[in-house]
């Protein structure tokens, strides 16, 4: 995998930005970042304000009066993009008032061509286009426009990793850890391979550095990230494969936890389900999309498993971890699914009980497969379907909740409660318990006891 360097790169640019700056601004400039989509895309967001902070800006919330507006967009579904359009139509009144102010549209929707082509054409207030392969030549952009050059549209592909790019967290306990970049699937209906380029594999001694460097801040709780991290190493010389590297971060001395997302059922190996149940800080839950519980949806889905498989597979990580939480992504209304193939999703979701789940009407993205397939059934009986499914995991996530009453657990305080003197913390699994509490124990694990359940679980302190 070739692998560059931030500051060999980018250097010149960052060195000369805080007299720029200072000439145009007069003053410590401001940016405000807009995230939207993925976990990957917060991730992406940290790393641009670490370079933005490195080059002398301050991070601020709101878009009036910044001197830089970025939006990081998502480009999943279409709900997405058309948000991101209003909102950055919006800018333009700001920028009459502020004339001085940068705006940037990057992330996996200025990806696409047309998305580029539509913002140089009837947003001309917006200064920076870019895509996910050139995120880390944001300071040569910003330094090149602010000495004069024209409008930047620049979403050139580069299949390299770069590494070094200073970050800035959002939180202070809790981290995203990208392990790798990009996807290799094509699965029918999804833009994101397009938008993100071939998969690639960050080096297991930048994990394990990056790793080891937040659990000495005092992060305890880390999630790696890739699109599919169950195939984590595929390809690269170094030899280790995602079991592996789990077993390698558990090794890191400290108290802490270790999330992961997502995995791809095609890819779920027992050997990653031992790993799992072999290592103590990894949390017990598997976010494992099943996307439709139809076998033919499935195949024109090119997911490459069988609703068999993905049963097999919930039934041995049971066997391993009893205790595990199952969640899961599911798509109602892929082109040309029936009544008769959503009831298949309704039944897998009630035969696997998962303790919550994602689900989306399908969305038909630009040059995917599925965007070309006939879809008869129209989006009012779409809605009518999801609707059900919807009512059918309330009952299960109800079910799952009354389970935990009386039961304790080891929570990681990471927010607050509802009710004014309640904190709220997260199980290994997924279940969210509150409790008495204030912001001192922010980041401390506790034991609470699950009293009853109101909208949330709530529970009393253990000491
Ligand atoms: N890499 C992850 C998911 C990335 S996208 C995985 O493979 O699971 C997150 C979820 O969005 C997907 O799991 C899918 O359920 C949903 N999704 C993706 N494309 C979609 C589309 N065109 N319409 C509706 N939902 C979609
Ligand atoms: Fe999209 Fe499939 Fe890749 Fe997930 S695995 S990002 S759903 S193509
Ligand atoms: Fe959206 Fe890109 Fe993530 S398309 S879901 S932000 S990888």
């Amino acid at each position: 995998m070739k692998v560059k360097d931030y500051k060999e790169e980018q250097q010149v640019y960052i060195s000369r930005m805080p007299e720029v700056l200072g000439r145009i601004y007069k003053r410590t400039p401001t940016a405000c970042i807009f995230t939207y989509g993925c976990q990957q895309n917060v991730s992406d967001s940290e790393r641009i304000k670490g370079m933005l902070c490195e080059m002398g800006y301050t991070i601020v919330d709101e878009a009036e009066g910044a001197d830089f507006v970025l939006y990081n967009t998502c480009a999943v579904r279409g709900h997405a993009e058309d948000r991101v359009y209003g909102n950055v139509g919006a800018m333009k009144h700001y920028k009459k008032r502020h004339p001085e102010m940068i705006i940037a549209v990057c992330g996996c929707m200025a990806q696409q061509e047309s998305v580029k082509d539509r913002i140089k054409k009837s947003y001309p207030y917006v200064d920076l286009v870019f895509g996910t392969h050139v995120q880390y030549r944001l300071p040569e952009f910003l330094y090149k426009r602010l000495n004069g050059s024209p409008r930047i549209f620049e979403i050139s592909e580069g299949e390299e990793i770069i590494e070094n790019i200073p970050v800035r967290r959002d939180g202070d306990f809790k981290a995203w850890l990208p392990i790798m970049y990009g996807c290799n699937n094509f699965c029918s209906y999804c833009i994101v391979p397009y938008v993100r380029g071939r998969e690639r594999s960050r080096h297991p001694d930048e994990i394990l550095s990056e790793a080891r460097e937040l659990v000495a801040k005092g992060y305890k709780d880390i999630t790696l990230l890739g699109q599919n991290v169950n195939s984590y190493g595929a390809g690269c010389d170094f030899n280790l494969n995602f079991a592996g590297l789990l077993r390698k971060i558990n090794d890191i001395e400290g108290d802490f936890r270790i999330r992961f997302m997502t995995s791809h059922p095609k890819d779920c190996t027992i050997e990653l389900l031992d790993a799992m149940k072999d290592c103590e800080k990894v949390s017990r839950h598997l976010h494992l999309p099943f996307q439709s519980g139809s076998n033919r949806i499935l195949s024109l889905m090119n997911r490459r498993y069988t609703r068999e498989k993905y049963l097999s597979l919930v039934e041995e990580s049971r066997l391993r971890m009893p205790d595990i939480s199952l969640t899961s992504d599911i798509i109602v209304g892929f082109p040309g699914e029936t009544y008769e193939d959503f009831c298949e999703t309704l039944s897998l979701v009630e035969q696997v009980r998962f303790s919550s789940l994602f689900t989306f009407i399908f969305s038909p993205r630009n040059n995917t497969p599925a965007a070309n397939m006939e879809d008869p059934v129209s989006r009012e009986e779409k809605g009518k379907w999801f609707d059900e499914l919807l009512k059918v995991q309330e009952k299960i996530g109800r079910q799952i909740s009354e389970e935990c009453v009386g039961q304790v657990y080891r929570v990681l305080c990471d927010d607050y409660g509802r009710k004014d003197g309640k904190m709220a913390g997260h199980t290994i699994g997924t279940a969210v318990v509150e409790f008495d509490g204030d912001e001192t124990d922010l980041g401390k694990f506790i034991n609470v006891k699950v009293e009853k359940i109101s909208n949330v679980l709530e529970g009393t302190r253990i000491d």
